[in-house]
Order: structure tokens, then sequence, then C-alpha cells
């Protein structure tokens, strides 16, 4: 495995795997891997080389705290890819914004400001910003995202089909432990508040379960609510929307899921259930 620090290496190292028929499949993450990263490798196509990125994105935390206290294991994270036979890890040192022409006005679709873009301010534009610059870099075939930042994927998916029409998105099912999607977050948090945060996923199962019913979720939502913030959870959204345009659901139930943020201890958690 071939593990590169700046981008002109990076840049020879694609430059050689173009020259193979061999596709390339991308797998970014902001590292500190977990079964979620593995499952992303894991859905990488077979007979592709697999390309890891690992680089904690400066322009995507609207939290300055968030940032500086994102936890980082660089070193374990490039065994990990070693064992699950990555080709090729990106693991700049530097930060490397320095080196993207950010672009002044960034017109994100209208949906990037709802559910988690309403709170993270310029979280979308960092995210957009980043991912389009190594889709440039890395020119890969395949792209794997996890549908546990849902909103995220439905934005990365605008960001292939308006520019890299040849890359196809591949979409991962979110790893849950005991009911907790994982997240690399979820190692500043003890394990009582760990175990307690399994009523957010059990909240989406049974709100399905009631929509599935007939029930509306306009007057089921705000008993949700209650029942997660008894735990000193803070409900940041509980949401019924549209898969694709992620606009407000409206009764409507094919094409629809319910999202949820939750902040706890100074830690964001999300999740999502399709309907
Ligand atoms: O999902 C993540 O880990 C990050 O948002 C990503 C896609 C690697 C961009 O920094």
């Amino acid at each position: 495995m071939i593990v590169l620090r700046d981008k002109k290496d990076l840049l020879v190292a694609i430059d050689e795997l173009k020259r193979s028929e061999k596709k390339i499949t991308l797998i970014p993450t902001m590292g500190n891997l977990h079964e979620g990263h593995k499952a992303l490798i894991r859905c990488a196509p077979m007979d592709t080389f697999k390309v890891a990125t690992i680089y904690v994105n400066p322009l995507q935390f609207n939290d300055k705290d968030d940032y500086v206290n994102y936890p980082k294991s660089t070193e374990s994270d490039i065994n990990l890819c070693k064992e699950l036979n990555i080709d090729l890890v990106y693991a700049p040192e530097l930060d490397i914004t320095t080196e993207i022409d950010i672009e002044n006005r960034i017109d994100l679709p209208k949906f990037s400001g709802y559910l988690c873009g309403a709170t993270r301010k310029g979280h979308f534009q960092g995210v957009y910003t980043i991912v389009k610059h190594l889709f440039s870099l890395i020119e890969p075939d395949y792209a794997c995202f996890g549908k546990k930042d849902f909103q995220q994927l439905v934005l990365i998916k605008y960001i292939a089909s308006t520019y890299f029409q040849n890359l196809k998105i591949i979409e991962v099912d979110t790893v849950r432990v005991n009911n907790i999607a994982l997240s690399s977050r979820l190692s500043r948090l003890d394990e009582k508040t760990i175990c307690d945060g399994q009523i957010i996923f059990k909240s989406l199962l049974k709100i399905r379960e009631q929509l599935l019913k007939g029930d509306k979720f306009s007057e089921i939502k705000d008993s949700y609510i209650d029942e997660i913030e008894k735990l000193d959870f803070n409900v940041e959204y509980l949401e019924h929307r549209n898969n694709d345009t992620l606009e407000t659901a409206e009764n409507h139930l094919s094409n629809t899921s319910i999202f949820v943020a939750c902040n706890v201890k100074n830690v964001r958690l999300i999740d999502n259930i399709q309907i």
C-alpha cells in the first residue's frame, strides 16, 4: 500500500494508476476509522484500485472546538487501510485548503440549507469544496459515501451529476452497533451516554411503525422529542422529508425518511430511517 502526504506525489501516483485498465474507487474519510468506514471500503467494487483519503477538513467545521477536538488516529487508520487492502492512502499532513481555488460564490442547491444546513453554517460549503477538490485530483470512477450522512450524500450526488458525469456514487448503509449509528465523534462520549443514545434509533423505528399504521408525523413528533430530551439529549431536529429534494414530506410516505440530529455533551449525533 502506498501512503502519500502531498499533492505532487498524489498526482504522479494517480497518473500511474490511470495508465492501467483498472478503475479507481475513492473512499474519502476524516480518519478515526470505525466499522462504518470499513463498510465503505468493503463496498468498493472488486478489481478497482482503492484510494482512501484521510483528512480532517477544516472548511466543514462551523465550530472551532469541534475541529480542534476531532479525534485523530492517523497511524492506526493507515494500518487498518492496509489490512483492508487499500492500494493508496492520501493523508496530507498540512492544510490542503490553501491549494484549492476556493470558489467565491458557491450556489449550493436549496436542500443544503435544510436539516444540518440550517444550524451548521458553512458546513456543506466546506464539504462541497473538499469533495469536489478530491474528485478533481483523483478522478475516481466510483466513490463510496455512507447513508448516515444522508444530506451530505444527496449533495455529493449533486456534485457528481453536475461536474463528474462518469463518476458513480456508491451509497453505503449505515452501520449501527447496539442501535447507535457509528460516528468518529462517539469516542468523545462515555459508555452510559452512548447506551442512552439508543433511544435515537429506537425512536426512528417506532415512528416508522406508527407512520406505516397511518399516524400523522406532525401529531406524534413532539412526544418523541420529549422522550429523547428526558435523557438530556437536545433534539436539534426531528423531521420527515423527501429523500431527493429533502423538502418536508407533508404526509406522503413513499421515497421519504425521518431525519434526526441530537446534541449531547457537545457531541452531535445524527441518524435517519427510510420509511
Ligand atoms: O463524511 C466525511 O467523513 C466527510 O464529510 C468527507 C466526505 C470525508 C469530506 O471531508
